[in-house]
């Protein structure tokens, strides 16, 4: 059965269970104090969490600056993986994202990673080039997707 996933902005009160999926989830994991300042000092940023029942099951991040996203970070807990929620995650990001002025969305991912490549193109994300050294151990493939077309399509549905 598909989970009821709901999603919220990031509030400092969520912070430890998001720590906790951040700690399980990455190499090199953020620290309570960059989400933190993301969180209190960062007025480009926008993180929010998705929630199944009242768990937190994962988070997401952007940056908006003038017409364009970056997404800094995404990620589910391992027990609520497979079940739709960084989708329901990446959608309200590309949503937010489009309200605050952007038009067109970028991120990196380890070229390894093809459970997040598989994610990213199911969303309309394509490659368009390398970062090299972006990762301690591996470049960053660059993915790219535009969302000017969410308003005039007019289906609230910035993946198509
Ligand atoms: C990548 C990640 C965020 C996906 O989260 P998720 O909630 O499991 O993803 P969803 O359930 O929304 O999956 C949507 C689609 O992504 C693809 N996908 C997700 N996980 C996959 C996997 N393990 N293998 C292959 N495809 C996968 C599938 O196309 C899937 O659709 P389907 O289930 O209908 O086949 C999660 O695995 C994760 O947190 N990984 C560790 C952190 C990370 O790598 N973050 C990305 C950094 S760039």
């Amino acid at each position: 059965m598909t989970p009821d996933i709901t999603t919220a902005p990031m509030t400092l009160a969520d912070l430890e269970a998001v720590i906790g999926i951040e700690a399980s989830a990455f190499e090199q994991p953020w620290t309570a104090h960059s989400f933190r300042t993301e969180l209190m000092k960062n007025d480009l940023a926008y993180y929010l969490v998705a929630k199944v029942g009242d768990r937190i099951a994962g988070y997401g991040g952007i940056w908006v600056i003038i017409n364009e996203a970056h997404l800094t970070t995404l990620a589910v807990d391992r027990a609520y993986r497979r079940l739709g929620v960084a989708s329901a995650m990446l959608q309200a990001l590309i949503e937010k994202a489009f309200t605050m002025g952007a038009r067109r969305i970028t991120l990196e991912v380890r070229p390894s990673n093809s459970a997040a490549r598989r994610l990213y193109e199911k969303f309309g994300f394509t490659a368009r080039g390398v970062r090299k050294n972006y990762y301690i151990d591996e470049d960053g493939l660059v993915m790219y997707r535009s969302i000017r077309n969410f308003c005039r399509e007019n289906n609230n549905d910035p993946a198509s």
